[in-house]
């Protein structure tokens, strides 16, 4: 297994989702632990692209909570339809916020958070059983490049966990 990422850090968002896809998906191979993998796909994400947080939660009850992230310190519990993590779940489709201020409901668990995509995942029987929160620090920062891949990286997350 790959000990260290091999991306150029100068290199545009797209390439570097490139340059890292197939060292991710090594990383999952042979792996099919659901914290295990999202640790290791948060700390690729973290260290490609130097967002403000990135993490997991998981379906528990009625309820997300806190998974592998890397960042500071988060809300540890997510009520369904509550925050942007809760109405991905909910909704069951990737949620965007340019500016979080402007998001109803929005779960602040840092100031720092300005603007975020959450892409909800599911097991084999098609139940949502968690989602991957990207925050960032800048506004307006999550394009349709970072939803396309991220949403790319989630489905070879299921697959490596659920299938
Ligand atoms: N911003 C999220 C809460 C989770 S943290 O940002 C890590 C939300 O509103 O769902």
């Amino acid at each position: 297994m790959a000990e260290s990422l091999l991306f150029d850090e100068n290199a545009s968002r797209e390439k570097r989702y490139h340059e890292l896809a197939s060292q991710l998906k090594a990383l999952f191979t042979g792996e099919r632990d659901e914290v295990a993998n999202a640790a290791n796909m948060a700390a690729v994400i973290a260290t490609a692209f130097r967002f403000h947080w990135v993490g997991f939660y998981f379906v528990k009850g009625e309820e997300l909570v806190l998974g592998p992230f890397q960042g500071p310190v988060a809300c540890t519990r997510i009520a369904r339809g509550k925050g942007v993590c809760g109405t991905a779940w909910e909704s069951a489709v990737t949620v965007v916020v340019p500016d979080v201020d402007k998001f109803p409901g929005h779960i602040a668990c840092s100031a720092l958070s300005k603007s975020e995509i959450v892409i909800p995942f599911k097991n084999a029987f098609g139940d949502i059983v968690g989602v991957l929160d990207v925050d960032s620090s800048e506004l307006i920062d999550f394009t349709v490049v970072d939803q396309r891949h991220l949403e790319a990286w989630v489905r070879l997350y299921e697959e490596a966990c659920y299938a």
